[in-house]
């Protein structure tokens, strides 16, 4: 596993299992036997117990893993985002958690993002972050906080390359995490004729080809596999590099728009 720093010197994994609308343990457990570490979870998708039950099951140390949760809108204040915070430790069982994110920008984000300073402050949290801020939301948001956010997780994949949001990030020391990093399936990308002539110089599938690319460019991927087969193809990715002609290829994908009608 390749290993990316916060901008408070903590590694992060570069690859891991998003678990959105995954509900089976054993696919979980499988994911740690190959050697998953970063599970990407979040207080609307319902699995948190499920994923604090999986890492107590494997024989894994706990400092080994690094787990990020969201808080969602039942959490709208600071009050009940200092709730929040203890439910999501609560559920996962663990004593703090790696990475907290505000699921999408709301109007109380910057309180509910001052409970997320304070417990980062009581290390229950190690990191903290944001997702789903587009470029303006972000420069306005740094401006206010006090602890600029490690990671803001928003979708990116071939279609949607985000690469001038990136930019501003880095400039201002968030890392980017992109969500459905295979565009859930949508715009047939495993069929795609680019990634797949692409994929075929390295016996790498479309879907490989596709997060390699966003790994080539220091982007965190959590794609999301409940079949033990695709759970290894999405981390066998450290064997082989894209060139700088296969990433110009790759990037007459961008359509520079989302394709889940976000932003
Ligand atoms: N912050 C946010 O607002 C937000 C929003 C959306 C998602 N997320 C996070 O991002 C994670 C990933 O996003 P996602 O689940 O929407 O989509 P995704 O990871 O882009 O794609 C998942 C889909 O692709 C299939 N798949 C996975 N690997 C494959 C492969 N190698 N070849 C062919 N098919 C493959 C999966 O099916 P199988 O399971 O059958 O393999 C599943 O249907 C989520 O689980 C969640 O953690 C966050």
């Amino acid at each position: 596993m390749k290993y990316l720093t916060l901008n408070n010197g903590i590694k992060i994994p570069q690859i891991g299992l998003g678990i959105y609308d995954l509900h089976e343990e054993e696919a979980i457990l499988e994911a740690i036997d190959m050697g998953y570490r970063l599970f990407d979870t979040a207080q609307m998708y319902g699995n948190e117990r499920l994923l604090g039950n999986a890492i107590k099951k494997s024989n894994v140390p706990r400092e080994e893993f690094f787990i990020t949760t969201k808080l969602y809108y039942p959490s709208k204040s600071y009050e009940f985002a200092k709730k929040g915070i203890e439910q999501s430790l609560h559920n996962l069982q663990l004593d703090y958690i790696d990475l907290m994110l505000i699921h999408e920008p709301y109007k109380e984000s910057l309180e509910m993002y001052r409970a997320l300073e304070e417990a980062y402050e009581e290390g229950k949290i190690k990191a903290i972050g944001i997702s789903n801020f587009n470029e303006e939301l972000y420069l306005d948001f740094i401006k206010k906080c006090k602890v600029i956010p490690a990671v803001n997780q928003v979708e990116a994949h071939v279609f949607f390359t985000r690469k001038d949001l990136q930019k501003v990030m880095l400039e201002n020391g968030t890392l980017m995490e992109a969500w459905s990093p295979l565009c859930a399936g949508k715009h047939d990308i495993f069929n795609n004729e680019v990634l797949i002539s692409i994929g075929k110089k390295y016996n790498k599938t479309a879907a490989q080809i596709a997060l390699k690319y966003l790994l080539s460019r220091d982007i965190i991927i959590i794609p999301k596999s409940a079949n033990k087969e695709r759970l290894l193809e999405n981390i066998s990715l450290f064997d082989f590099e894209l060139t700088n002609d296969d990433i110009e290829k790759i990037e007459t994908l961008n359509e520079n728009k989302s394709l889940f009608g976000w932003y």
